[in-house]
């Protein structure tokens, strides 16, 4: 794994640019980031283009050595911009205008601002494409950040009436897909469609739902214009996007079809404040971040790109936009550097370079403080860089597939945040990193990969937000669970639960996966969150769940029954399915009783301590307040004895404590 830097050389004097390459390099950094706000010093209004001061900036890099990523600038139009089409900003859901003045000030179905993102990128492509520094270029900047994936701008509601005129071909069709002769709301032609915003109460889910998946689509449209035309200029080179963290407003699957690497944009600590709902592990996990946060990420992003994926952005220290902006814990840009490591990262890039004293982000801290003196993390940066090449091997000979695999739909989870099935506090993303968390409590490696992926080679399959019921993935399934080394598949509450249209199947729910296990879902209900609901057996076995329940109809016998006589989980021929949605301490026991039937090695880790295996090595990362014994704690299941010898850390390994050991 290599580190990098994002670096803004339009801020600082030209002069102080040579001295801050011979400082990155120092440090160990090989890869910067730059150029992806630029645009107001790239371009005036007259047209007029300046490109000069990026090319002495990329060639003084060059000289350090150091490898260049060139973003676009196409997230920061600049205000001529916004002159000469004051109709390409964005209107949000109460159809206010997106105005300029910060960043992302614009709707991605504007024919006219899409042809001059085209006109720039060709002009920086035709200048750069084959710039020996430049290795990568990233298009615009965390696409959909501060709500922009969808706008209801007049360009928007036209561009949906075409989509929809593509997808339907006949109104009749989209009126009987859509179900509109529920409360008279059939069109009479395409120009009748209006936004699923601003109705008087709920607009109509399957509406809702095609507005997303056509927002997907014109975040992809824009994306491809500017990758085909970099592609062009720039042979050899990889494009990339970088992607945000608990982020699920489109597709990134599909928008990942046209990248060669995921990046993503890590803030530990600040999504630990804005986005955790529980107290308990803001406070616990206040310095460190979540202990599983980061790391779902990680494997998210890992199954977009074929494996391939980077940090683009990570956290040097506090940050400025969440609620709360903690400094984080000595010792965690390290560990957060070998975990990105660990779970398979090309590239830990940090966000940024140097803190700028100006303007927005002036409390968001760097690598130097904003009078141009090293910060921690540069400390940290330096160790981490140092240790990574005690191991000498080359990243591509790394190995980091798992056994368990979570199947992540975002059009599921759409499905879900639509209609909530399971009441107001549900979150399809929360449960999902839930369960993948429970499965790191048990020290399980796990990929996360996409409904297209092959799951055959898994020894355990996971489908907690594949609402969608799609033949495809029946089909798939049944195919899985015919082969000899079967893996074990587990469904929850909600699979194949509605058609591609937003209807209940026909033959209820689980839909097609109804030929893989017996199951008729008859009633679904949700709960507010503190009630819970108590599942037991006759050996005085129980499982407490709250939330969401399902009543099923099936010949299988459940293994448990609500006090209600509601059956709880029910299990066939390598086939589970858990109606209700386990509280976390005991979803943790279900996992390892089914981590066990997959053959696999469950070991409770508790929830402080995580684990993984890359290539030959396995590395363990302490997110508690208090040192652990590592023997003690993993000991022989995962090949750790005293006789051991750790490569980097110690066996008593302290608050944000690397271990690093040979296991092959
Ligand atoms: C990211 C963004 C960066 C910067 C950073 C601050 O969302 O891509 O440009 O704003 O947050 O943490």
């Amino acid at each position: 794994m290599k580190t990098g830097v994002c670096y803004y050389p339009e801020h600082w004097p030209q002069a102080r640019w040579a001295e801050d390459a011979a400082h990155m390099q120092r440090i160990g950094l090989s890869h910067v980031r730059i150029g992806e706000f630029a645009w107001s010093r790239l371009e005036d209004a007259n047209g007029q283009l300046t490109f000069d001061w990026l090319k002495e900036a990329i060639d003084v890099l060059h000289a350090h050595d150091l490898k260049v990523v060139l973003g676009t600038p196409t997230a920061t139009p600049p205000r001529w911009m916004v002159d000469k089409y004051p109709d390409m900003l964005a209107l949000d859901e109460h159809l206010q205008l997106r105005d300029f003045g910060s960043r992302r000030h614009y709707c991605f179905s504007h024919d006219g601002y899409l042809a001059e993102c085209k006109r720039i990128v060709t002009h920086l492509a035709e200048a750069f494409g084959e710039h020996p520094a430049i290795v990568a270029w990233q298009t615009d900047n965390e696409y959909g950040c501060h709500e922009t994936s969808i706008s209801y701008s007049p360009h928007a509601h036209t561009a949906f009436r075409q989509w929809c005129a593509q997808k339907y071909t006949t109104i009749d069709a989209l009126n009987s897909a859509w179900g509109n002769v529920f409360w008279s709301m059939e069109y009479d032609h395409f120009e009748h469609i209006g936004l699923p915003v601003g109705t008087v109460t709920e607009s109509n889910p399957a509406h809702r739902l095609d507005y997303w998946r056509f927002s997907t689509d014109q975040i992809c449209k824009f994306n491809k214009a500017q990758v085909d035309i970099i592609r062009q200029h720039a042979p050899g080179r990889d494009v990339l996007h970088n992607f945000m963290g608990n982020f699920v407003e489109f597709d990134h699957h599909l928008v990942s079809k046209d990248l060669d690497i995921a990046t993503w944009d890590n803030y530990p600590l600040g999504f630990l404040t804005r986005d955790n709902q529980s107290v308990d592990d803001q406070q616990r996990y206040l310095r460190t971040g979540h202990p599983d946060g980061s790391a779902f990420h990680h494997d998210l992003y890992r199954g977009c790109c074929n494996g391939r994926w980077w940090i683009m952005e990570q956290q040097p220290g506090p940050v400025n936009w969440a609620p709360y902006n903690p400094s984080p814990l000595a010792g965690m840009v390290r560990l957060w550097g070998w975990e990105a490591f660990a779970h398979g990262a090309e590239v830990m890039s940090y966000f940024r370079w140097r803190q700028a004293p100006f303007a927005q982000e002036q409390t968001h801290t760097g690598l130097l403080l904003s009078n141009g003196d090293e910060d921690v993390a540069a400390h940290e940066i330096a160790q981490l860089n140092k240790e990574l090449q005690l191991l000498s091997l080359d990243d591509k000979t790394l190995n980091v597939s798992a056994d368990v695999a979570i199947v992540f739909s975002y059009e599921g989870i759409a499905v879900q945040d639509i209609q909530k099935p399971g009441g107001a506090t549900f979150s399809a993303l929360g449960f999902c990193q839930t369960l993948y968390s429970a499965c790191r409590e048990l020290g399980l490696d796990v990929d996360i990969v996409s409904p297209e992926a092959a799951l055959d080679r898994y020894k355990l399959v996971l489908l907690c937000n594949s609402t969608i019921d799609d033949p495809s993935m029946a089909h798939k399934l049944e195919q899985c669970a015919a082969s000899k080394t079967a893996p074990i598949i587990v469904l929850f509450p909600g699979t194949a639960s509605r058609t591609c249209d937003y209807a209940i199947p026909d033959n209820l729910p689980p839909g097609h996966l109804q030929t893989l296990i017996d199951i008729r879902v008859v009633r679904s209900e949700s709960l507010p969150p503190d009630h819970m609901s108590l599942a037991s057996d006759e050996l005085g076995q129980d499982c407490a769940c709250s939330q969401w329940r399902e009543q099923i109809v099936s010949t299988i016998e459940p293994r448990m029954h609500f006090t209600d006589g509601w059956g709880f989980h029910y299990s066939s021929n390598k086939v589970h399915y858990i109606n209700a949605l386990p509280m976390k301490i005991d979803l943790i026991e279900l996992m390892e009783e089914i981590a066990e039937e997959a053959s696999l090695r469950p070991h409770h880790l508790g929830s402080d301590l995580r684990t993984r295996k890359i290539g030959p090595y396995r590395l363990a990362f302490n997110f508690g307040n208090e040192p652990v014994d590592l023997f003690e704690a993993l000991g022989s299941a995962f090949r750790l004895t005293p006789d051991t010898d750790l490569l980097v850390g110690n066996s008593q390994l302290n608050p944000a404590g690397v271990a690093v050991w040979l296991v092959e």
